[in-house]
């Protein structure tokens, strides 16, 4: 049934939280038992503050998200995401998610509303530098200003351009599907809303509730992400 409804549907939009990334290694942030705000306090470790009075945990913590992020790579459910947008299933993604795995597997229209991993850049003098800098224990720009990751850290300015984007295309969706968000953090946790008062079938796939379920046409919490883009995949082959 979902396959007709991707099928029927004129503008598709994949809203994507950490739980996209688990099934490929990367930690959830906020999952009962392995969630990263589960073992640290994030406005600690992943704030401004952090990186102008603790830069030393702060790279420590930040270093070992791009060494994962490096080890691991997308799953199967990120490639069937890029098949359907190379079939016009899907027009765009959305994703509060900084691993990059989703253009790392095919997908080429990419919303990132907190930024990338992939790239640093100087707290300074701003200038952009790959995160295989961290890997290689380089901390600092050539004008001696810290590097840091090109990601949004609590208490930062939200890019603009990356939401108003995604706004509009809440509003032009027809089918807006959740892949694996609590839902809990905003301004993100707005745009399902904005695409269901749009007019939107919302579909939400979660382990666990969200407050947004009562808006959903479709809650599933019982099927992982992945196996869930497989079954769709499959519907309808023989
Ligand atoms: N299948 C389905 N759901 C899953 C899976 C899976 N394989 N793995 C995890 N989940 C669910 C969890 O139950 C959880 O509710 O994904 C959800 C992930 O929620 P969060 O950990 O809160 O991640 P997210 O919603 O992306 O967080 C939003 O918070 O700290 C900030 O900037 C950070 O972008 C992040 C934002």
């Amino acid at each position: 049934m979902i396959k007709d409804w991707l099928q029927e549907s004129n503008y598709t939009v994949i809203f994507t939280g950490a739980g996209m990334s688990t099934e490929s290694g990367l930690p959830d942030f906020r999952s009962a038992n392995k969630g990263l705000w589960k073992q640290h306090d994030p406005s600690k470790i992943a704030s401004i503050d952090a990186l102008n009075n603790n830069v030393d945990t702060f790279i420590d913590f930040y270093r070992e998200r791009v060494l994962k992020v490096k080890e691991y790579g997308p799953h199967q459910g990120h490639y069937i995401l890029a098949e359907w947008e190379q079939q016009g299933l899907v027009h765009s993604i959305i994703t509060q998610n900084v691993d990059g795995f989703h253009q790392e597997s095919g997908s080429k229209i990419v919303h990132e509303l907190h930024g990338t991993l992939q790239k640093l850049h100087c707290q300074s003098c701003g200038k952009e530098y790959s995160s295989g800098e961290y890997v290689d224990n380089e901390y600092h720009c050539d004008c001696g200003g810290v590097l840091r990751p090109s990601i949004i850290l609590f208490g930062e300015m939200l890019p603009q351009e990356a939401f108003q984007t995604a706004f509009q295309d809440a509003e032009k969706a027809d089918l807006f599907i959740v892949l694996g968000s609590s839902l809990t953090v905003s301004p993100a946790n707005q745009i399902p809303l904005i695409a269901k008062e749009s007019g939107a079938r919302l579909i939400i796939v979660n382990q666990e509730p969200t407050p947004y379920d009562q808006y959903a046409d479709m809650t599933i919490h019982d099927q992982k992400i992945g196996v869930f883009l497989q079954a769709v995949a499959n519907e309808g082959k023989g």
